[in-house]
């Protein structure tokens, strides 16, 4: 067990218990983080559930798909390390992760 912190676009930081399983999006819906809507449910259909990972968090869960780089290049604030929070499974070894979140979700 362990945590990953989420950082709002303006420094507030949200500290998370990681559970194993679920998606980043669902650990942040269920744990009510303000910035990530996942409007479509997690189907990769509607770009509101953008993350900004670190390099070492990316190098662990892989890049972004096709389908994912289609929907954040809707996102002013897409850089290199984003992926749709819906399209990535927590695992033990993300304990102590940093998410960043953007201003604006699509
Ligand atoms: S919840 Fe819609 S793309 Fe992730």
């Amino acid at each position: 067990m362990g945590t990953i912190t989420f950082v709002e676009y303006d420094g507030t930081e949200h500290v998370i218990d990681l559970e194993a399983g679920k998606t980043l999006m669902q650990l942040a819906l269920d744990n009510a983080l303000p910035s990530i809507d996942g409007d479509c449910g997690g189907e990769c259909a509607c770009g509101t559930c953008h993350v900004i990972l670190d390099s070492s968090l990316i190098k662990k869960v892989g890049s972004a798909s096709s389908n994912e780089i289609q929907m954040l290049d809707l996102s002013a604030e897409k850089t290199a390390t984003s992926r749709l929070a819906c399209q990535v499974q927590v695992s033990e070894d993300m304990a102590g992760a940093i998410v960043r979140l953007p201003e604006y979700q699509v």
